[in-house]
């Protein structure tokens, strides 16, 4: 309901709204934004040598050829403010254009972190004051996304302006003269206003940690916002923990799984230098990164949920279901499906995503036995 009545908002006042550079740029975004960020994995110990590495190991790992296309600074580059006000990147990062034309001379691109606080969460720099400027700074670097972290916003904004505090940057960026994919981390029900003030993806949760329980907590959380969702604007459950090492490889899938169910950005957050072979496949699988980057952009949601099972399912362009049947919990446990229950006529056929394989044509339902903390994601046609 709330998607359609936003589309038609847009559709009458189209034009003033693009112009006045509001509503998430038509542009990007199209599709989750795929690709790579700092935190996670180096919060911030990074230097213009890890960024260049991880471009060159997104290419070579064959990341880049399944999809991925950011390469993302977070927070930890920043420097002081000159005596014009132009934020300077610390001695860290000598150069950012020259970064910038390294990434892209990769077919990659470049993102950026900031602020709308005076400060970062890391407490650097933040943009409160210089929105306009740091835009047009980053531009001028080269820079094709903006993540901007709440952090110290609160100390300077009342709850009434939260909205006017998305849109400001998103007019900067849209005036900076360079198209940028605009992801924003706000506080309270960002999702209500984030697509119309301007930004492409928008923060839904605290934190991501590289715990299963962490992950469980956001990934089943997302309820009732698949709405909000759709090509140019995305809900963030926050970024992937895939290779980090916290979790066993089924958690991983399970993680993955899961994000791509919920369309959300496909940012990996782990060292692509040294992952082992089993993080590589669980991060380039071509049949599960397509239900995350199916065109239709629809938000998958959960269908069943009890004790220790949730069924997941994402319609999908073509018509086709995909549907994540996960065990939570300790044990093995039978799951089914019914394909009345998700649209679908009596008979389907099944294919199972991470195998990579036909499973059969089944009648009424498909049924599994899934093992501990694990996901069965099939795609049902
Ligand atoms: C916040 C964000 C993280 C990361 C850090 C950087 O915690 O949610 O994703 O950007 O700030 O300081």
């Amino acid at each position: 309901m709330k998607h359609a009545a936003g589309l038609l908002w847009v559709a009458l006042l189209g034009g003033a709204l693009v112009h006045s550079g509001a509503q998430s740029s038509p542009t990007v975004a199209r599709t989750p934004p795929m690709g790579w960020n700092s935190w996670n994995r180096f919060g911030t110990k990074i230097d213009d040598s890890i960024i260049r590495a991880e471009a060159d190991a997104m290419v070579s790992s064959g990341m880049k050829a399944a999809g991925y296309e950011y390469v993302n600074i977070d927070d930890g580059w920043e420097g002081q403010r000159d005596s014009e006000g132009n934020l300077t990147p610390n001695n860290k990062f000598p150069d950012m254009k020259a970064l910038a034309a390294y990434v892209h001379s990769k077919g990659l691109k470049l993102g950026i972190y900031s602020s709308p606080g005076p400060r970062t969460c890391g407490g650097f720099a933040g943009s409160y004051g210089h929105e306009e400027q740091d835009a047009k700074l980053f531009a001028s670097w080269g820079v094709d996304y903006l993540k901007y972290d709440w952090c110290s916003a609160g100390s300077v904004y009342e709850r009434s302006q939260y909205p006017e505090v998305l849109h400001k940057m998103a007019v900067a960026l849209a005036h900076a003269g360079r198209p940028m994919v605009y992801s924003f981390h706000g506080r309270g029900a960002v999702w209500d206003y984030a697509a119309a003030e301007g930004a492409n993806l928008w923060r839904t949760t605290g934190d991501i940690r590289d715990s299963y329980a962490r992950m469980l907590a956001i990934g089943f959380a997302q309820q009732g916002l698949e709405t909000f969702a759709g090509p140019g604007h995305w809900n963030d459950p926050d970024m992937l923990e895939v290779g980090n090492g916290g979790m066993k490889d089924n958690e991983y899938r399970m993680h993955m799984s899961v994000w791509c169910l919920l369309a959300a950005p496909l940012l990996a957050g782990n060292d692509l230098r040294t992952m082992t072979p089993e993080t590589r496949t669980i991060l380039t699988n071509p049949e599960v990164i397509a239900v995350d980057q199916d065109p239709a952009g629809t938000e998958g949601r959960i269908v069943y949920q009890q004790g220790p099972i949730a069924v997941m399912m994402k319609p999908l362009a073509d018509g086709s279901r995909a549907v994540g049947l996960f065990n939570r919990e300790q044990g093995v446990v039978t799951i089914s499906v019914n394909f009345r229950d998700i649209g679908l006529p009596e008979e389907a056929s099944v294919r199972d995503l991470w195998l990579r394989r036909d499973l059969g044509r089944f009648h009424g339902r498909y049924t599994v036995d899934v093992p501990e903390h694990s996901g069965v994601f099939v795609r049902i046609r």
